[in-house]
């Protein structure tokens, strides 16, 4: 095959940079402290949306789909996105509620993985980052059919100014359909660039929620 003059290419032992080489990266026991330590390094670095990643979802027929949503709170208890759930990843969620998440952070050349059990939010949960949202992301919320056919631009347009002078100066309160889920890993991978594609790894695993992590080095 010859290469393609779109794609470029390997950084060779000449040009290889030692700023890339980043010393210890796999500093704490704890995969989810570990995760908030790189996770506040992305965000002094990447240039948008550091808790942007890539969340996979497999639909009735077993073909997996994959789309970038935001993360927006994580804690021991798992990591939680928002969204419609009656887009395509929230029939497929709502069928099999398993999914695994990527976040590639370019600046400091790190990748986490993980992969479990998905849980919808409460609805308080949901009501209380609802009303975080700007309000008119809040009308949005009311004027997307998410994921379903658009006649064109224009059937979004009249829909937000439909909803807009439907809730005149009253609040915007939660659609039904738009809330949260939380993905309760099982599995967590941490990946961090080395030169000359000889990465390191480090695995989570665990059996179920609240049992031990056990660790394991990986070949990259
Ligand atoms: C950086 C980025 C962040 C996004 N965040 C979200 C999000 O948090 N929630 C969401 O529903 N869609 C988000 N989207 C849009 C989704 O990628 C996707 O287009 C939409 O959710 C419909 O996906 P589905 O048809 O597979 O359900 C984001 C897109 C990008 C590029």
């Amino acid at each position: 095959m010859t290469a393609n003059s779109l794609i470029p290419p390997s950084p060779s032992e000449e040009t290889y940079s030692v700023d890339q080489d980043q010393g210890e990266v796999f500093t704490k026991d704890d995969p989810f402290s570990l995760f908030a330590e790189w996770l506040a390094l992305a965000i002094k670095t990447e240039p948008n949306d550091p808790n942007s990643m890539a969340l996979a979802t497999v639909d009735a027929d077993g073909m997996p789909d994959l789309r970038m949503v935001l993360l927006k709170d994580v804690d021991a208890s798992g990591l939680t996105f928002y969204t419609n759930t009656q887009s395509a990843k929230g029939k497929q969620l709502t069928a099999n509620p398993k999914a695994a998440i990527c976040f590639h952070w370019k600046t400091i050349r790190r990748q986490v993985r993980f992969r479990g059990n998905v849980t919808p939010v409460s609805d308080a949960e949901a009501d209380a980052y609802f009303a975080t949202r700007a309000r008119s992301a809040r009308i949005g919320a009311h004027a997307s059919a998410q994921s379903r056919p658009m006649e064109g631009r224009f059937a979004l347009e009249k829909q937000v100014a439909l909803k807009a002078a439907q809730f005149g100066v009253k609040e915007v309160t939660r659609p039904a359909y738009w809330s949260g889920y939380r993905i309760v890993p099982l599995q967590i991978e941490f990946w961090v660039n080395r030169p000359f594609r000889l990465h390191d790894r480090l695995q989570f695993k665990r059996d179920a929620e609240n049992t031990d992590w056990k660790t394991a080095r990986l070949f990259p």
